[in-house]
């Protein structure tokens, strides 16, 4: 049997340790911070599957691709459909008490669902349900625990991955090998100075894996939630606050969404984030206005509780009047290419979670799948590992048609990897993570064009990484690497796609309906 190091402690990760120790593996998980910090623990609108009778695969996997763009990989959407809802019953059997009605589990709608299939618990406190369920299951298994442990970077022997170089909470590295390594460090939210993700989300599972030479992909490719809560810290309003009828207002109180996407506020989530941006420019800068005033202050607490409490501590009284919301950055729907089972173009390496591109997101995620995918595609790496195939073909080698090679008709896919290795970098100032944060904002956010592009170009350039002595400067090495990747890739791909989405691309003029409508008045 394996020895396996799982690296990150949200659902991916605690997974992936999970069912590697009933596989029988020897299991050791390293997380940054806590156990129960991360993404996961925040994730408020729940997990999507097709688990009811007027539901199905067919249509989960129609909403996913739907939603993806044009860019999601249908084969790993089939997969994620397929398997999910067997994952959610897994969850139920691990102890999440999803919410249940009288008629059995509750289900909400979020935008560009076809079917109410959202299963939530707590009301909006699905992540923190299933973190710990999962936690309480890891405990209960012979799995060494280390937290306040962070990757630094991943150990290449032969071009195989063995191990990994870690920093412990008192300064010393140590390093680990194992017969595989399990990424699981979730996502890159404090690229961007405005983010719903937690200050843990830095990115450092992909810039680790890209620094070893694994291919990276799609990473031009951040989701941007429409409805955070304009108010320090910007904490998420659930997407399932819109699905259960909240509407979005702009400064005059008129529903403008309906000039965009007839599908109004539940419109995939791209469409909606752009739109409440572009209005808020159109109105000087004044935040718009979600309007939940309809669903009662009774159902309120009783639906959203912990979003209730966050709005009122913000000095809102949301059942009374509209409050100011704020897209900010939410997932990073790229990361370290991967086939369906997890693995990476370097042999002994996997990546599950947010910090993977399985290719299920495509250009714009469907709301509520990143907790099945981490199920999903966890469960399925540690199969591959089980079955002893994490030495088998890397994915993307030899030009074969994997998850990350392409599929027909994907547009120039872009693959970073080739630019900007660390050792080309020129050595100026150190890293400062606030400009980094409001330069990528401000020059790679909601929209992006090439002479904003170029410019955070040469400015990232210009700075270099600390040496990774501390969390604190390990991060921001990271973070420095990735939003360098990040902004090569937004400028490879020239052509506006679901999250990307570039000012400067011609063609759209003739697909951005606010434009037509300015034009027009
Ligand atoms: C939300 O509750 O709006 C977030 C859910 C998700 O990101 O999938």
């Amino acid at each position: 049997m394996a020895r396996v190091l799982v690296i990150g402690g949200g659902i991916a990760g605690l997974w992936a340790a999970v069912k590697a120790t009933d596989a029988g593996h020897t299991v050791e998980l390293v997380t940054k911070a806590e156990l129960a910090e991360g993404n996961t623990r925040y994730a408020q609108g729940g997990i999507a599957a097709a688990l009811f009778p007027d539901d199905s695969a067919e249509r989960h996997f129609a909403d996913t691709i739907d939603a993806g763009a044009g860019l999601a990989d249908p084969a790993a959407v089939r997969v994620l459909v397929d398997e999910g809802p067997d994952r959610v019953r897994d969850l139920i059997r691990f102890g999440v008490a999803f919410d249940r009605g009288e008629s059995g589990l509750e289900r909400g709608l979020e935008a560009a669902h076809s079917r109410a299939r959202i299963l939530h618990a707590g009301g909006d406190a699905t992540g923190a349900a299933i973190e710990h369920a999962l936690v309480a299951t890891v405990r209960r298994r012979a799995v060494a625990i280390d937290e306040q442990t962070m990757l630094v970077d991943l150990l290449v022997e032969g071009g195989r991955v063995v191990g990994a170089q870690l920093l412990g909470a008192s300064g010393a590295v140590v390093e680990r090998r194992a017969d595989a390594v399990v990424l699981a460090t979730g996502g890159s939210g404090c690229l961007f100075r405005h983010t719903t993700n937690p200050a843990v989300a830095t990115g450092d599972g992909v810039a680790a894996a890209w620094r070893a030479g694994a291919r990276v992909a799609d990473l031009e490719f951040t989701q941007f939630h429409p409805t955070a809560l304009a108010a320090p810290g910007t904490p998420l309003i659930s997407e399932a606050v819109r699905g259960e009828g909240a509407v979005l207002r702009d400064a005059s109180g008129r529903r403008f969404l309906l000039d965009v996407d007839a599908r109004g506020e539940l419109a995939p989530r791209d469409v909606v984030a752009r739109a409440v941006w572009r209005r808020s420019l159109e109105q000087g800068g004044a935040p718009v206005l979600l309007d939940a005033t309809s669903l009662g202050g009774a159902e309120l607490a009783r639906r959203f509780p912990g979003l209730d409490a966050v709005v009122r501590a913000a000095g809102f009284d949301w059942a009374r009047e509209p409050v100011p919301v704020t897209p900010a950055a939410h997932y990073a729907m790229g990361g370290v290419a991967t086939d369906l089972d997890g693995r990476t173009s370097l042999p002994g390496l996997f990546a599950v979670g947010e910090v993977a591109r399985t290719g299920v997101h495509g250009a714009n995620r469907l709301a509520s799948n990143s907790l099945l995918e981490a199920a999903v595609f966890a469960d399925r790496a540690v199969r591959a590992i089980t079955a002893s195939e994490s030495s088998a073909r890397p994915a993307g080698a030899d030009g074969d048609e994997s998850a990350t090679a392409g599929v027909p008709g994907r547009p120039s896919e872009f693959v970073a990897g080739a630019p900007g290795r660390p050792s080309e970098f020129v050595h100026g100032a150190p890293v400062d993570r606030d400009e980094l944060q409001a330069l990528m904002w401000s020059h790679v956010g909601l929209e992006r064009d090439e002479a904003g592009l170029a410019e955070a170009s040469a400015r990232l350039d210009a700075w270099s990484a600390p040496e990774p002595g501390d969390h604190r400067s390990a991060e921001d090495r990271n973070l420095l690497d990735l939003a360098r990747l990040t902004v090569a890739a937004a400028r490879a791909r020239r052509a506006s796609c679901g999250a990307h989405f570039r000012t400067d691309d011609p063609a759209l003029d003739l697909v951005l309906p606010i434009e037509l409508e300015r034009e027009a008045a």
